[in-house]
């Protein structure tokens, strides 16, 4: 029996949301998301990340402009990203950046961003593809600069935060990929 608590089913119902409401989430939710962030637990509690909210509509429209004169117009559909920009219109999108590859900390704080989130009522997007703007040898560094992080930094994972302007089917699972070993 699944038990059922706020917890157990923020992380059993959050799905990606690639359609949003314009509407932008509101100041006390951006602070709850802020805090989820930071809670976030690293190795040795070495704190790698460092997270960009992006509120700002006009950066995030000429970023996409970037990011397909950089990937090419012609995208794959099984993301929306024929359709979509890389932010699916998410009024809010928080880009995650450490100096090393500190993938699995980024993993960690975009996943706390997505139950929290979840458990507002709002819709998330992990988004790895925008990446390949921050690692353009023309584009990158001026980005990088607009949302104050230092060159020699990597984008890491990116989530899109907003309400949610669709309700899709859960995506299938493997069950048999996760097994319970009893002695
Ligand atoms: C590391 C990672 C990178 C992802 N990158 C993208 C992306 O660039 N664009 C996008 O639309 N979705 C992206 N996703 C969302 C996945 O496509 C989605 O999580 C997956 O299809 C499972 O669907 P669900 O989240 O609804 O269960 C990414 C997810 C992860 C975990």
């Amino acid at each position: 029996m699944i038990i059922h608590t706020p917890v157990t089913d923020a992380v059993l119902t959050r799905q990606t949301i690639r359609e949003y409401k314009p509407a932008q989430i509101s100041p006390d939710e951006l602070e709850t998301l802020v805090q989820a962030a930071l809670r976030a637990p690293s190795g040795r509690n070495s704190q790698p990340i460092h997270a960009r909210f992006c509120q700002d509509a006009e950066a995030l429209r000429a970023m996409q402009i970037d990011f397909k004169n950089i990937v090419g117009w012609d995208t794959p559909v099984h993301t929306k990203s024929d359709v979509n920009p890389f932010y699916h219109n998410a009024p809010t999108f928080a880009f995650l950046f450490a100096q090393g590859d500190s993938r699995m900390e980024a993993g960690l704080m975009a996943e706390n961003l997505c139950i929290a989130a979840k458990g507002l009522g709002l819709g998330t997007v992990i988004v790895a593809s925008v990446g390949a703007l921050f690692a353009d040898a023309a584009c990158g560094p001026q980005w990088k600069r607009a949302l104050r992080i230092p060159e020699d930094y990597q984008f890491l994972i990116g989530v899109g935060l907003g309400y949610p302007d669709e309700a899709p089917e859960m995506k299938p699972r493997n069950a048999e990929q996760i097994q319970v070993i009893e002695g």
